[in-house]
C-alpha cells in the first residue's frame, strides 16, 4: 500500500469517525483521543463540543436534581402528614387520634385506658359504680355515643364522673359539721389561692387580688372567694356557677368532706340550680358589702396585659 492510499484511507477512516459519531459516542470517543498526543482540528471541534456538551449535560442534571429535591420535599412533607395527621387534632375525653387511610385525621374512642393501681385514681359515677379511671368512664360513654357494640347500655351514654376515690357510702353530713363549713371552706379557698400564688401557678390577673388578701384582713377570704367564683364560672361564662361547673371543687373533695354537697345545694338558695356570685358570698358568710363582681374586669385586665 502507498503512503497516499494510506494517507487517503486515514482520512477517510477520519472522515467516517467524525460524521458517524452519534451524540452517546461522542465524549468517550473525543475523551479517549484527548489521550493521545495528536491534535489535529478535528480534535479541537471535539474538545470544544465535548465541554458544551459535558456543559449542557450538567445545567440538565443540576435541573433534574433541583426537581428531584422538589420532588422530595414535597414527598416528605406528604408523608410526614401521612405520618401523623393528628399532630393538630383535638380530640374529647375518652377519644383519641387515628389517622384514616386516606391520611385524614379522625377521633376514636380510646381501645386501652392505663391500668391504674391508685385507689385515689378510681372514679364513682353517677349510677355509683366504681371505674378504674376516668379514661374508662369518657370510654364506656364513647363507645355509646358512636354506636359500639362495646356500649353497656342506653345509660352509658350519660355516665359521668361524680366523684374521686372508690364509690363509698358518703355519711351523713351532721349539723355541727355543716355549721362550721363555710368558715372551713373559706380558709381552703383562701390556702389555694395562696398555695396556687407560691407555686407561681395562680393567673397573674388574680395576684393583686391575692396580695390584698394577705395584707387586708377584710378581703383575705372575699378575695379568695371572688377568685374561686370567677375560676369557675367559665363553662359558660355567665355569671352564675352551674351544677356541671362545680365540679373542680366538688369532685375531689366528696370523698373526704361529707358536707361538701350539702354545703353547696345549700348555696343555690333558689334552687334554680345556678349560684350566683351573691349566693356564694352569702353562702360562705361573707359580708354582701365586700362582694364585688370583679371577673369581667380582671379578665380585662389580663387581656391588656398580653
Ligand atoms: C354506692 O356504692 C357503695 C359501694 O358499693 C355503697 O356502699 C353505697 O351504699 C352506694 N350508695 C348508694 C347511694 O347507693
Ligand atoms: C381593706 O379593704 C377594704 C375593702 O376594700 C378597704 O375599705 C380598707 O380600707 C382596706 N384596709 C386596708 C388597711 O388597706
Amino acid at each position: 500500500m502507498s503512503a497516499k492510499l494510506q494517507l487517503l484511507v486515514v482520512a477517510l477512516f477520519l472522515a467516517v469517525l467524525i460524521v458517524d459519531v452519534s451524540p452517546a459516542q461522542h465524549r468517550r470517543k473525543s475523551r479517549r483521543r484527548t489521550t493521545t498526543t495528536e491534535a489535529s482540528v478535528q480534535d479541537e471541534i471535539m474538545n470544544m463540543l465535548e465541554a458544551d456538551e459535558i456543559a449542557e449535560e450538567a445545567a440538565a442534571e443540576e435541573a433534574e436534581v433541583t426537581h428531584e429535591n422538589g420532588r422530595n420535599e414535597a414527598g416528605s412533607k406528604q408523608r410526614l402528614l401521612q405520618a401523623d395527621p393528628c399532630i393538630d387534632k383535638h380530640c374529647g375525653a375518652g377519644r383519641v387520634c387515628q389517622s384514616t387511610e386516606e391520611g385524614t385525621a379522625e377521633c376514636v374512642c380510646v381501645e386501652f385506658c392505663n391500668q391504674e393501681v391508685d385507689p385515689r385514681r378510681k372514679v364513682c359515677t353517677n349510677y355509683n359504680e366504681t371505674f378504674g379511671s376516668d379514661c374508662e368512664v369518657h370510654q364506656a360513654r364513647c363507645f355509646c355515643d358512636t354506636g359500639d357494640a362495646r356500649c353497656r347500655g342506653p345509660d352509658y351514654q350519660h355516665v359521668h364522673i361524680v366523684y374521686y376515690g372508690e364509690c363509698r357510702q358518703i355519711p351523713m353530713c351532721k349539723e355541727d359539721d355543716m355549721a362550721d363549713f363555710p368558715r372551713r371552706m373559706r380558709d381552703w379557698l383562701f390556702n389555694i389561692m395562696r398555695d396556687l400564688a407560691d407555686r407561681q401557678e395562680l393567673p397573674s390577673h388574680y395576684l393583686k387580688m391575692q396580695r390584698e388578701a394577705e395584707t387586708n384582713h377584710t378581703l383575705r377570704w372575699t378575695n379568695a372567694a371572688i377568685w374561686k367564683w370567677c375560676d369557675l364560672d367559665g363553662h359558660p361564662h355567665d355569671r352564675a356557677v352551674s351544677r356541671h361547673e362545680l365540679f373542680p371543687i366538688k369532685a375531689p373533695l366528696m370523698a373526704l368532706e361529707h358536707c361538701i354537697a350539702p354545703f353547696l345545694d345549700s348555696c343555690d338558695v333558689n334552687d334554680d340550680h345556678k349560684i350566683t356570685l351573691l349566693e356564694w358570698g352569702k353562702c360562705l358568710q361573707l359580708d354582701e358589702d365586700d362582694i364585688e363582681d370583679k371577673c369581667d374586669e380582671l379578665a380585662e385586665a389580663n387581656q391588656e396585659q398580653y
